[in-house]
Order: C-alpha cells, then structure tokens, then sequence
C-alpha cells in the first residue's frame, strides 16, 4: 500500500525530520525544501547505489564532478540560451503568472480567460561573475547549470585520453542544477534548485541508438525496482516527436504514480527520469572543427575538437549518445511514497511504517536499552552500538518507552531493532525485532554484527548487471 497522496508525505518527512520547508522562519521560499537528518541519509543511500551501480559494477564508466557555473559559451552552443524556455502567460484579472502549456485557457488561480498571449520565458538562472561587476554587465552574466550534462560534454576529451577509453564507455555526474521554473511545486518533485545523476553513454555513429534507448529503459526499470519501486507504480512515456527537445531524436520517460489519489489515471503520473538519444548535437555543438549545412565552422569560440578516432576503422567522427537523466528529489519522493504502509496493532492503534529497502534505510539498526534507569543495560546498550558502528549505521535510542520507540523506528524504515533486556545481562544475548512482521528472534552479542548484516543484505534487492565487454571472461 503505497502512501494515499504526497501530502502524507510531506507530513511523515517533516514530522519525522526528512525533509523540512526551507527558510521556514521567514515565511519559507517558494517551493524550496532542507533536507534534513534522515533525508540526508536516504538521499545520499540512494545516490550510493546508482554510483555503485554504473560506475563500480559496470566497467565502462567513469565519473565525473565539474563546476556549477560554467563559461556563458557553454550554455550558447549548448542551445539553452537561445531554446531553454517555457512558454508564459500571465492572468490580466488577478495577476497570477503560469505556464501556457499547463492549463487549458484558464487561469489556474481564478478561472478567467482574460489571459496574455504566451511569451518565452528562458529559465536559466542568471548570475554575474567578479566583485566589480554591474547589474547588466554581460562581459559578467554567468548561468547556474540547468543541467549537468553540459559539463560531462564540454570534458570529453580530458577523460577520455586520461582514462585510455575506448568507444562505448560513458560518464556519469551527480551534482545540483538550477531551473527558474514559473510554477514549481508539489513538495520536492518540482523544485528551482535539485539534484540530478546524469550519464552520457558515448557511441558509433552506426550503433543502433534507437534500440539502445529501450535497453537503457530497461536497466533503470531494475534499478528503480532494486530501490524497492512497485512496477505497477512505474510506466513508460514515449516523448512524442513535436515535443522533444532540442537536442533529441527520441526520448523515453519512466513515470511515477505520484498523484494516485486522481480520478483519471492518465492524470496519475509524472516523469521520474528520462532516457534521451542525444546524437552528435553536444560533442558537435562544442567543436572548434566541425562544420554546419553550408561548410562553415559552426562554433568559431571553442580552442579543441571533440571527435574521437577509432582505431580499428582509421576514422573520425563524433561520437552519438544515449543519456539516461534522473532526478535524485523525484527519486527520494518515489522511495518514500512506495515504502509508505500502514498497520493496525492488537491495540487497535494505526502505526506508520516505512518499508524502506534496507540498502536505503537511513539507520539500519537501532539500539534499545528496555530500561534507562538500569546503568548496566543502558552500558551494555551503548557498548553494542558502538561495536556495530564500524559496519553499519546504528543509534542508540532511550528517549521512550520500548512501545513508542519501535514505533518511531518503525515509522522512520528502520529495518531492525536490538533490544537488550534484564535477561541480557546474563546470558549476553538480545531480541532482534523486524520492522515488517514485526517477529523477534533472540541473538548472542558475540554473532550480532553478522547476524544484522546478512539480514540486511538478504532482503536487499541487487539491481540488475550487466557484463561490460572488458569483464567477459
Ligand atoms: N540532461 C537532460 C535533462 O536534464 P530533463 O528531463 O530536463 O533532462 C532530467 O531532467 C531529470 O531531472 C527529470 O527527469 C527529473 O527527474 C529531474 N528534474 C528536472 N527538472 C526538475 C525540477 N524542476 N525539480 C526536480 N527535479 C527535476
């Protein structure tokens, strides 16, 4: 049972210290969220596991971190200064401002049709470079990333002659990009500032990139499954062609139920991810050499050339790619709304509980002593979570009755609990209680580090692998 609404959500995740409004004490800030203890956990958990994942299991890919603010040149070859634009209108009755392609005539805010015809608006958010610069100063205007691809383009080469890659290999980056989006908003799934784990894979021009899209599809599907995703919460959306962007021939969306509460199920879903066959156009677009329809140098401000020679074929060119483009908010709000359960106790009482897969479980384990006011079981707690601490993430937690504080680690996706009792003084053992049967089994101290970790790994999905070429055996 996933989580009714992502209302429950925002609830559940400031409650519980997720995610919090950001600048709260000052009326917040439109559509900006903090993350907080327990979201910083998660979100760094699951950014782990697609870096493990692409860059450690696989070997055909490399990482990369590269700069926020990149030269202004970038982003005019790129396309995004002259194409990266929401179409706006603005209500003449009550002044709301909106995006044109999301509503049908009316405004939004108060019904009226008394709107403005639609104008371009250019997302990037503008910044100026240097202590002396001046308000529009354009030897200064620099843009926040809107995207991090950009910069896996623009160092191509670098990693490519430093790494000694052949073709195919990809890059892979995580890192925040910044949008002026006219209307962001339903928490953390429509954001100005987020977080995304982009890759390029870097093909032949005759490889068969159309397949490759679906191919890639299929692999993030697993991945996002292995996070503990319901596939019947993920659906595919092929970008018809009027609607691609600038850069792409074809581009795939998984989709996630994140409105499950809509009547109409079309209105259910929004993009998780995008998988995009991005061409030549970037590698291109950024070349000092490469020529347009009429035979001239089409990017006269770039010192290098980013074509690759292939060896085996004594040819140049330009490599294709296939982007795979998440979002890592959109990817913790999917986690979250899919972990969400409820139960009722034998009290009668519902309890909130977070089937988060272990992998991405903020605390793994937690150490409760049953009486606080014992110093020899409050020691021996403590004692406990310190040894566990080495392999894996444990706290200790007294501030409560054993009840309420299974409850809140329950509440939190806390997969096991380790209680140690009056009877642990004697026999150096204590109760292990599952977080989904809510069943407790009894363990000695001296086996306890193995015991937690090979239920933790048992009930970890391992998302799918694939053999790279230079692994075949
Ligand atoms: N480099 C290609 C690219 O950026 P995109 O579809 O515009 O493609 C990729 O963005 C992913 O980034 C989206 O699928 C989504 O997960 C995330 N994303 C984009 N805009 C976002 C926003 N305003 N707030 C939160 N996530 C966003």
């Amino acid at each position: 049972m996933p989580a009714p609404n992502i209302d429950t959500i925002v609830s559940l995740a400031k409650r519980r210290g997720f995610v919090f409004p950001s600048s709260e004490i000052y009326g917040g800030l439109g559509s900006a969220w903090d993350y907080g203890p327990l979201g910083v956990e998660l979100s760094n958990n699951i950014k782990q596991s697609w870096w493990r994942w692409l860059v450690y299991e696989r070997d055909d890919i490399e990482g990369i971190d590269s700069s926020i603010i990149l030269n202004r040149l970038v982003w005019k070859y790129s396309g995004h200064e002259a194409t990266f634009h929401d179409p706006l209108v603005d209500c003449r009755e009550c002044k709301f401002r909106m995006r044109a392609d999301k509503i049908e005539g009316k405004c939004t805010n108060c019904g009226s049709a008394n709107l403005t015809e639609p104008r371009n608006f250019n997302m990037m958010f503008r910044t100026l470079l240097g202590a002396a610069a001046e308000e529009d100063d354009p030897a200064a205007l620099a843009y926040l990333r809107p995207e991090t691809a950009q910069g896996i383009f623009i160092n191509f080469l670098n990693v490519q002659t430093t790494m000694r890659r052949k073709l195919p290999f990809g890059i892979a980056q995580i890192g925040k990009s910044f949008r002026n989006e006219i209307t962001p908003g339903n928490f953390i799934l429509r954001t100005r500032e987020f977080e995304q784990m982009e890759m390029e894979y870097f093909v032949r021009p005759d490889a068969e990139h159309l397949k490759m899209v679906d191919e890639w599809v299929e692999l993030y599907l697993g991945w996002f499954k292995s996070l503990g995703i319901g596939g019947e919460n993920l659906q595919l959306h092929e970008v018809p062609a009027g609607e691609l962007a600038h850069y792409s021939k074809r581009t795939v969306d998984i989709m996630y139920r994140y409105f499950p509460e809509r009547a109409e199920e079309e209105r259910q879903w929004e993009e998780l991810m995008g998988i995009a066959y991005r061409t030549d156009f970037d590698l291109r677009s950024h070349s000092s050499k490469a020529t347009d329809a009429e035979g001239n140098r089409a990017n006269p401000d770039s010192t290098d050339d980013l074509s690759y020679f292939d060896e085996p074929t004594k040819q140049r060119f330009y490599p294709h790619v296939i982007e795979p483009a998440a979002g890592v908010n959109r990817t913790v709000l999917a986690v979250l709304m899919d972990a969400y359960s409820e139960r009722t106790n034998d009290k009668g009482e519902t309890r909130v509980i977070l089937k988060l897969s272990p992998q991405l479980a903020p605390i793994k384990a937690a150490i409760l002593p049953l009486a606080k006011n014992k110093p020899e079981i409050v020691g021996m707690a403590k004692a406990i979570k310190r040894s566990l601490q080495p392999v894996l993430r444990a706290v200790y937690d007294d501030t409560g009755g054993i009840g309420k504080l299974y409850a809140r680690q329950d509440e939190i996706g806390t997969p096991l609990c380790v209680t140690v009792d009056h009877q642990s003084l004697e026999d150096e053992a204590v109760t292990v209680r599952d977080r989904d049967t809510w069943e407790q089994e009894r363990v000695k101290v001296t086996e306890l580090a193995e015991y937690l970790q090979r239920r933790l790994k048992a009930a970890s999905p391992v998302p799918p692998l694939v053999d790279t070429p230079s692994l075949e055996i």
